[in-house]
């Protein structure tokens, strides 16, 4: 195992080394990266969550922007003590994201730039296939679209877009997008049975016309992502919806990544979710792949290997991912993590060992045993242990200390 150490000038603390006990400090954004991506493995409980929490309080205060989705509403301490703005995708809440959003125009990709309507509009037809289809593939993960419907929403959002005033012109994407209700409209007036039984199940993410998700995907868009720290709640959509959620946010920073150019990290959590679907898949590992040129580095996180290598999109991201967090693995799962990175066999039994927060960090071509630490100030925002909570709810609150692991408050 690596055992020199790695420190980069303009870096974080990500952790320290498990055998030397020096600092591990990274600077995501240095050139001698391919891409800023990094992919966090392991089972349920080993720390994934705990280090991006990490992550977030010491990059905020380092100038990078923090954009966290957060399936599991465990980001809330860290966000206000780093001064984050919660965006709660929930029916009481104002927020909207629109899934009929056009993409920004990406003009070094020649399919997009050659016709970026076509190329927005694949991606819609994406969203909705989520949107549609919730729930409604195996195991609770979305279904897709037959090749009828498939054809049918192409005819009708090209016929929202244009009611809109948006055609392949692009002087006319910068008008406000359409909306779920002008789609429904659209359906609606199409005389064939196909769009009737579209019209039909898009009806019930209209308000006024069904509940589920409550209209949050039926406003114009208006989130601003202007803070250096953003935390997008998503529990309280019905879980079905939650990979649409994660498209819409992933696409929505992707978008003011592509407008606005700054050091900005992305967390999606439950990664898995959007890649068991096909175009979901597509959407993230296209991010991955093209993340880089944006600044945007994307940190995604998975329960185990095998939710990644062996699929098409998982693969991409994979190998877009030039950090590898892996942390303690069983012996259940490690075969097909050591069928990907071939580990020496004091690696295998390093990881074997591992106890929460240790594991193998891949970088800049070597691999570093590394233990995620916290200063006691950092832990009591990044645990989620109820023995911690309750620990802290009872004592005296003192001021929170962060500077002790080189992190202040933000602003
Ligand atoms: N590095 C660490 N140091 C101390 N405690 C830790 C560390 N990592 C994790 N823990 C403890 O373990 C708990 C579970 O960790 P965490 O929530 O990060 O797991 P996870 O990998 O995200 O699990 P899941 O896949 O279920 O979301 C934390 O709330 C914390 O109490
Ligand atoms: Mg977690």
């Amino acid at each position: 195992m690596a055992s020199s150490s790695l420190v980069m000038e303009r870096g974080v603390l990500y952790g320290v080394s498990a055998q030397t006990k020096s600092p591990i400090i990274i600077d995501p954004f240095d050139g001698s990266f391919d891409n800023y991506n990094l992919a966090v493995i392991a089972p349920s409980g080993s720390g994934k969550s705990y280090f991006t929490k990490l992550l977030a309080l010491r990059h905020v205060v380092a100038g990078t922007e923090f954009l966290v989705v957060d399936p599991e509403d465990e980001y809330r301490a860290v966000a206000e003590a780093a001064g984050g703005l919660m965006v709660r995708l929930a029916a009481s809440s104002p927020h909207r994201l629109n899934p009929l959003d056009l993409v920004a125009p990406e003009p070094t990709s020649p399919g997009a730039a050659a016709d970026p309507l076509a190329h927005s509009i694949a991606v819609v037809l994406g969203r909705l296939e989520l949107l549609l289809c919730a729930g409604a593939g195996p195991g609770g993960a979305p279904g897709v679209l037959d090749i009828y419907e498939r054809a049918v929403l192409d005819e009708a959002l090209v016929q929202t877009f244009d009611a809109a005033g948006i055609t392949s012109d692009p002087a006319t994407h910068q008008r406000p997008a359409p909306l779920l209700a002008h789609l429904h409209a659209t359906l609606n007036r199409m005389d064939n049975d196909v769009a009737g039984r579209l019209a039909m199940r898009l009806r019930r993410h209209i308000p006024g016309a069904g509940s589920l998700g409550a209209g949050v995907f039926a406003g114009r868009t208006n989130v601003t992502l202007d803070q250096p720290f953003v935390v997008f709640h998503i529990r309280e959509l019905p879980k079905e919806l939650w990979p649409l959620a994660i498209h819409m946010i992933s696409s929505h920073v992707w978008n003011t990544a592509r407008r606005v150019r700054r050091q900005r990290l992305l967390v999606v959590d439950e990664a898995a979710m959007l890649l068991a679907h096909p175009s979901g898949g597509a959407f993230l590992a296209d991010v991955a792949r093209r993340a880089r040129k944006y600044y945007l580095g994307l940190v995604t996180i998975w329960q185990k290997v095998g939710d990644l290598a062996g699929s098409e999109h998982g693969e991409t991201i994979l190998t877009n991912s030039d950090m590898k967090l892996l942390l303690k693995q069983s012996e259940e799962i490690i075969e097909a993590a050591d069928a990907r990175f071939r580990f020496t066999p004091a690696e295998r039994r390093f990881l074997l060992g591992a106890l929460k927060g240790e594991g193998l960090l891949s970088a800049r071509g070597g691999r570093w045993p590394i233990k995620i630490e916290a200063s006691p100030a950092e832990h009591r925002l990044a645990t989620t242990n109820p023995r911690d909570l309750l620990d802290a709810a009872s004592s005296a609150s003192g001021p929170t200390d962060l500077v002790g692991s080189g992190c202040r408050r933000g602003a």
